[in-house]
């Protein structure tokens, strides 16, 4: 799909949109990676990339990193996004639990951004699943106080799953209203037919969805 309303920019800024985990230390120095002090936000499971090319045009003072396994995604997001000559994006090829743990420092994000988690849907995977005790403790562990963790399903078993592990975890409690929105401050310009290319994809099926969003105590 097209954005004509985006800026293209003329220089090819694919490779510093690509973090190359071998090539940095860990834990990822936030300031180092993209050259200044501002907030960082995460999404895990970036898929073609389309959340973080509108979010990272919307608010060019804020930093944004992704994470994704599925190489042939992960291509697709750094060409859309390396393009468009966002310097305040950075993607990274890995298991989002394996990063998190190896590469994230404590406290150094204010914002994460979960939509449209694989629901693994049979039993002997929901170990899989993103939105997990393991990995509920790893996003404690690298959100400061007052970070926002925003997720979106149209799963309905899921949905009930993310539930119970969002409110038995006494490390967050339930956001504002106005923090369920997962459309950031700017981006109502840009949005066109969706956030992410799934809510696009399942808006079309007539599928409806369960929002949730919580904050790090
Ligand atoms: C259903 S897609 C949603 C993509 C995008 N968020 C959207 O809404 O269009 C889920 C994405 O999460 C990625 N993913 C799932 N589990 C992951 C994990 N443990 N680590 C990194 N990426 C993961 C998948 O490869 C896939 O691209």
């Amino acid at each position: 799909m097209t954005l004509p309303d985006l800026p293209v920019s003329d220089r090819c800024t694919a490779e510093l949109t690509r973090l190359h985990l071998d090539e940095v230390q860990a834990p990822l120095d936030f300031g180092r990676v993209f050259g200044n002090d501002r907030d960082v936000e995460l999404e895990v499971g970036v898929g073609k990339g389309r959340f973080l090319m509108l979010a990272a045009t919307a608010m060019p003072d804020r930093n944004f990193v992704g994470v994704e396994y599925a190489r042939r995604y992960l291509e697709r997001a750094i060409a859309r996004i390396g393009k468009r000559g966002l310097a305040n994006v950075r993607l990274v090829h890995a298991e989002a639990l394996a990063f998190l743990e190896r590469f994230v420092a404590e406290k150094s994000v204010r914002a994460v951004h979960i939509y449209f988690p694989d629901p693994w849907p049979k039993k002997r995977h929901h170990k899989r699943r993103l939105i997990r005790p393991a990995v509920m403790t790893e996003l404690a562990r690298v959100m400061r106080s007052g970070a926002s963790l925003r997720v979106v399903t149209d799963h309905d078993d899921y949905a009930a799953v993310i539930r119970e592990v969002l409110s038995a975890d006494g490390r967050f409690c339930t956001a504002s209203e106005d923090r369920l929105e997962w459309k950031l401050p700017g981006m109502d310009r840009l949005i066109g037919p969706g956030v992410t290319n799934f809510e696009i994809k399942y808006r079309r099926e007539g599928r409806s969805f369960h929002r949730f969003a919580v904050q790090r105590i």
